[in-house]
This record gives C-alpha cells, structure tokens and sequence, in this order.
C-alpha cells in the first residue's frame, strides 16, 4: 500500500520481531541489554486491508480536548516523542475535537516521526459539529481537509466516527472505498456501530477496524459485537480503556472537570455520587494486581495497568486506545505491557467483577441515541 515507505517497513520489521516475544507468552517484555519496555505488535483486520501496529494506540484528544486541558505544543510534542521512543506507532484523532483543532496540533506534533507512525482520524459531523453528516459530499471534504491539516499524503484508516441516519450505510462505505481506490485513504474503520450495520458496511467495503468504548465498566461489545468482528476478521481499537480516567483511581471530584472542555462533567458516571459509589472497582483491580508487576518496586500492578492489561489478555485482536497529558501516567500505562494474565485468573477476576452493579450511564441521553445504530 502506498502509505508503506521503506522507513516505515524496516519500523515495522523490527518492532515486529521484538513483538512476537508476547505472542509466544515470554516475560518480561524487558529488551535483554536494557530495561528498556518492548513493544510488541498487534494487527488488525486482514487481507488486503490487514493493518499492523503496536500493541497500545495513543489517542491525541485529550492533549487540547474534552480532557479539561490545552497543553501548549511543546508540551504536546515531548508526550508524542515519548510515546513513539515507547515504540507507539498507532496515533489517534478526529475532524470534530475542537473541531478541527486536534488535528492541527497532531499535524504538527507528529511531523518529525511522519514515516515511522499512523494517525488514524474520523470523519460523520458537518462543518456545524452538533449535526451529524457522513454524506459522500462531506467525507470527501473533510478527508481533503484532514488531509492538508494532519500533513499526510494518505489516511491510514478512515473512521466514521458516528452513524448518520440521513445517509445509509452502503453510502458511507462505498464512498470510503472510492477514497481507497484514488489512494487518499489506505483502510476503512466505524465507531460505535451495531454488529448488523457492521456486516453491511463490510460486505460494501472491508472493515480494517472498530473503535468503540471498552473497559471494565463498559463490556458489552464482548457479547454484541465480538462474535461478529471475529467471524469476519476485523479488528477491535478501544476507546477510553481507563473509563476516561476512572480506572487509574485518580479521578476526584467532578468539580476538577472544565465544563467548557470536559465531557465527562455532564456525563452520568463522572458525577461525585457515582464515582465514589462505583470505587469498589477500583479497590478490586487493587487486589487482583498483588504480585503483578515484575518491573514495580513492590511488585504490584496498578489498577491503571490492570485496566489495561485485562483488555490486552482478552482478545488478541484488542489494541487498547489510551490518552493522557502526563508523563509519568504515560510510562505507568505503558508498563501494563508486564502484566501477565492466566486464564484461570482471568476467569476469577470476572467473576468477582460480575458482582459489582456499575452505576450512571456511559453517555447522557441524547449521545446515547447515536451509539449502537
Ligand atoms: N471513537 C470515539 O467515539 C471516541 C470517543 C472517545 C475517545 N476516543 C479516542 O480515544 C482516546 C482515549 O480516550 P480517553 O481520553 O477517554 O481515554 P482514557 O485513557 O480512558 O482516559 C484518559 C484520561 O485518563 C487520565 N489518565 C490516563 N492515564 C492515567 C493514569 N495512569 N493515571 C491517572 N490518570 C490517567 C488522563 O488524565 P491525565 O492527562 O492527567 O493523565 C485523561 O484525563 C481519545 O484520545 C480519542 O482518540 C474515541
């Protein structure tokens, strides 16, 4: 594919290699003449349209949107180097943070390491954000625009980022694929989407992969959408692994959230009386992370690491889409890549997860209505 330059192939070869060693279940993902981590490799989709990439996806958002923070663009490029010397190559944005913002700083931020990562961005609102629009005119658009903002010559997977009921999926799909065949967009990917609406996007267009919200509070595409994604071999990218912060443990009041750029100030689950309700998730992956970390002085993994990790273990077609601001939280996720997971402890923890009644709704009403068409 076009967006394969020799660089990027010798990248990838390499991480590859060193990848292949948690496939084979070896630990710790330690390289031998350091303590640097090893990032291993993950794919995603397959064919023609098969998408390879580390196993941990860093999502930009946060840097400058709907996380309660604008890091200034030093700030922003000293997490992004961080991240690809951790050996990320798969990077995350959308036409609609700011809107058009997020975008901007990524085009930026990510210059010096164009042929060595991904960025993955999503078109599906209109150039008002409250509408949601993926008719053919407007992916055209925004990808030409995302296009010339990211500073890439190619998407290298394409999102709808929402369902628009005014166009029908067949649509979107064939428009992405004509994207393809001019070479603007290397892989097609939908968020959010049921897994019939997936089917017939794929039978038009081959899906590469889904990104959807997945964590331990929120497990239901493992029943609605696993099977589906299995059978017609797509990936699975998951948004938000640490519940937008809440697994970490770290989350306080819902005061700390800016209102004019958090989301979750008016979500159901950010409010003060759920947090500290749903806690007892947070205290279980504390005990279920005693003796889990080989590279943490007491040994322990954190429930941020434990968040992450479970959904690693999962399936292997999972790569895990986290974001943050700060560097010492980068280098705690990133160390979940120690954590070990045995089926029988897998299947111990779900139990004990099982008889913890989460509380508040993942999304507030009327974003609820645009999640699962
Ligand atoms: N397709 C979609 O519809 C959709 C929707 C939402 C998000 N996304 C994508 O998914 C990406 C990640 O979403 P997200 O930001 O909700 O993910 P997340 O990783 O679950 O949550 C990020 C939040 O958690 C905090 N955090 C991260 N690591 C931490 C740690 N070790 N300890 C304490 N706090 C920690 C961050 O704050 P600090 O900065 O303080 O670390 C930040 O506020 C986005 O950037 C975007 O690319 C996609």
């Amino acid at each position: 594919m076009k967006n394969h330059t020799t660089n990027r192939r010798e990248f990838l070869k390499v991480a590859a290699i060193l990848g292949a060693s948690l496939s084979l279940g070896a630990s710790p993902l330690l390289a031998a003449d350091s303590k640097k981590q090893i990032m291993p490799m993950r794919t995603l989709g397959k064919g023609d349209y098969a998408f390879e990439v580390s196993a941990l996806a860093f999502g930009l958002m946060g840097l400058n949107y709907h996380r309660s923070k604008v890091l200034s663009e030093k700030e922003a490029a000293e997490i992004v180097a961080k991240c690809v010397d951790y050996g990320i190559i798969l990077f995350d944005t959308a036409q609609v943070y700011g809107p058009d913002s997020n975008e901007i700083l990524t085009g930026k931020i990510l210059k010096p390491y164009k042929d060595k990562v991904f960025v993955t961005t999503k078109f599906g609102f209109g150039a008002n954000a409250d509408i949601l629009d993926s008719s053919p005119k407007r992916i055209r658009e925004v990808c030409e625009q995302s296009l010339k903002r990211l500073n890439i010559e190619q998407i290298p997977l394409f999102y709808q980022h929402r369902f628009d009921p005014q166009t029908p999926i067949e649509e979107v799909a064939g428009t992405v694929k004509d994207l393809i065949k001019e070479g603007k967009v290397a892989r097609f990917g939908v968020c959010e989407l049921s897994a019939a609406t997936i089917e017939k996007a794929h039978k038009i267009c081959p899906i590469t992969a889904v990104q959807s919200e997945y964590h331990l509070m929120w497990r239901n595409v493992e029943i609605e959408l696993f099977p589906t994604l299995e059978k017609l071999g797509i990936g699975f990218v998951a948004y938000s692994p640490l519940a937008r912060g809440y697994l970490s443990g770290k989350l306080r009041k819902n005061s700390d959230f800016d209102p004019k750029n958090d989301n979750r100030a008016t979500f159901p689950r950010y409010q003060d009386d759920t947090m500290a309700a749903n806690y007892k998730i947070v205290e279980l992956l504390r005990e279920f992370g005693k003796g889990k970390n080989p590279s943490a002085q007491n040994g322990n993994a954190t429930p941020a690491q434990m968040a992450i990790s479970y959904l690693l273990a999962k399936k292997p077609y999972v790569v895990p889409l986290f974001g943050t601001t700060n560097l010492t939280h980068l280098s705690e996720n990133i160390e979940s890549l120690q954590v070990q997971w045995h089926k029988k402890e897998l299947k111990n923890f779900e139990a004990e997860l099982a008889k913890i009644q989460i509380l508040g709704d993942r999304y507030p009403p009327e974003q609820a209505k645009r999640v699962g068409r």
